[in-house]
């Protein structure tokens, strides 16, 4: 686990493998694939439906929220249609929300996505603010939906697609 996201997010750190666990032979299950429990699950999707017919607000919202945070991210974005990044955006956690189940699936593109993300000039701290960026838009989003449960929920989801990004970026060896 990426230890910047655990400081972040405050979250208990996973279990670490048993010596058991370990020296498994490979499978194709990818440390991805089951993050979150079926009430987590649940809790993301209903939240998610919620945030679909407000998307465009919400997409607002959190580059609002961004740029507020990091100033510096914004020539990052200088050739962007803020309205189709947002777009973009939205589609890829929806597709992460709809495949919760199977989000093993995903990694090959999501790797792919962290790795585009090198090319873009994105470095690895800045997830943290994307990811309290995303915090806060669900947070004004949802209003009272936006339980504490929720939130861990949410962490969750965004911690493993991060994780997943940045550990294909490679940017230990940079
Ligand atoms: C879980 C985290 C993230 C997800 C799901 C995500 C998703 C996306 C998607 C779907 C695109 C469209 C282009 C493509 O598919 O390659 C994109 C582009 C981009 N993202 Fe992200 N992103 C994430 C994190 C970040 C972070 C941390 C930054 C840093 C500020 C960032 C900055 C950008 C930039 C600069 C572009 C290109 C904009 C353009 O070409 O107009 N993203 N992102």
């Amino acid at each position: 686990m990426i230890s910047f996201l655990k400081k972040l997010f405050g979250k208990k750190e996973l279990p670490e493998k048993t010596e058991t666990e370990k020296s498994k032979p490979m499978t194709d299950e990818h440390p991805a694939d089951h993050p979150l429990t079926l009430e987590q699950k649940i809790l993301v999707q209903e939240s998610w439906e919620k945030v679909k017919p407000i998307s465009d607000t919400a997409a607002e919202l959190f580059y609002g929220k961004l740029f507020e945070l990091d100033p510096e991210l914004k020539p990052m974005f200088a050739n962007s249609d803020m309205k189709e990044q947002g777009k973009k955006l939205m589609i890829m956690i929806g597709t992460a929300v709809k495949g919760l189940d199977t989000l093993g699936e995903l990694v090959p593109a999501v790797q792919k996505l962290g790795a585009r993300h090198v090319g873009y000039g994105v470095k690895e701290s800045h997830y943290e603010t994307v990811g309290a960026a995303l915090l806060d838009t669900l947070e004004k989003g949802l209003g009272d939906d936006f339980t504490s449960e929720a939130k861990e929920a949410w962490t969750i989801t965004y911690t493993t697609l991060a994780g997943v990004m940045i550990e294909a970026s490679d940017y230990k060896a940079a």
